[in-house]
């Protein structure tokens, strides 16, 4: 097997044959391109702690870090990665990697190694509930926009 070369240039270090990429299609997003994107998320989205984001195809992590840095001017980091990043993905490695990437355990509720066609995407209901009984502080810093008709703020990175 080789290190492919577009995911090794876009930040992955896992050796990966072209069959598999082929049937897994593991190309990964630059983080040029990542912070574009990310850059036309409207910055109340981003300022709200209450916003969530998925990657359920995760790869390496890269639209998950790149989230991560940009809510970090906003959000401690444990606010992010506890409440507002979710990812899903589905090859073992990848997922050791998204999760090093960003800095929390493998066994995080929050970023699953799971096939996202079939997860329930419950991401371990618990956390959830602990945030709504108070033991989870929010940020005190923050008052929420006022209520409209927008749609949901959850954001997919494909
Ligand atoms: C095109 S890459 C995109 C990775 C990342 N979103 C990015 O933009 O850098 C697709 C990723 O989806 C994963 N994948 C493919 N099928 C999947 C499935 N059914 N469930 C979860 N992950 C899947 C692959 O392993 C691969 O890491």
């Amino acid at each position: 097997m080789k290190k492919n070369k577009h995911n090794l240039e876009v930040g992955s270090n896992i050796e990966r044959s072209d069959e598999r990429i082929k049937e897994t299609q593991e190309v990964f997003t630059p983080m040029e391109l990542v912070e574009s994107m990310i850059s036309d998320i409207d910055i109340n989205i981003l300022k709200n702690p209450e916003s969530t984001f998925i990657d359920n195809s995760a790869g390496c992590g890269n639209f998950l870090i790149g989230l991560k840095k940009r809510l970090l001017n906003y959000h401690t980091e444990e606010h992010i990665l506890n409440h507002m990043l979710y990812a899903v993905e589905m090859m073992k490695d990848n997922h050791k990697e998204l999760c090093s990437n960003l800095g929390v355990d493998v066994n995080h509720p929050h970023y699953v190694c799971a096939d996202a066609l079939t997860y329930d995407y419950s991401f371990g209901e618990l956390m959830k509930l602990e945030s709504q009984l108070g033991k989870v502080k929010k940020p005190e810093s923050y008052s929420p926009p006022p209520k409209n008709n927008e749609p949901s703020q959850a954001r997919l990175f494909l």
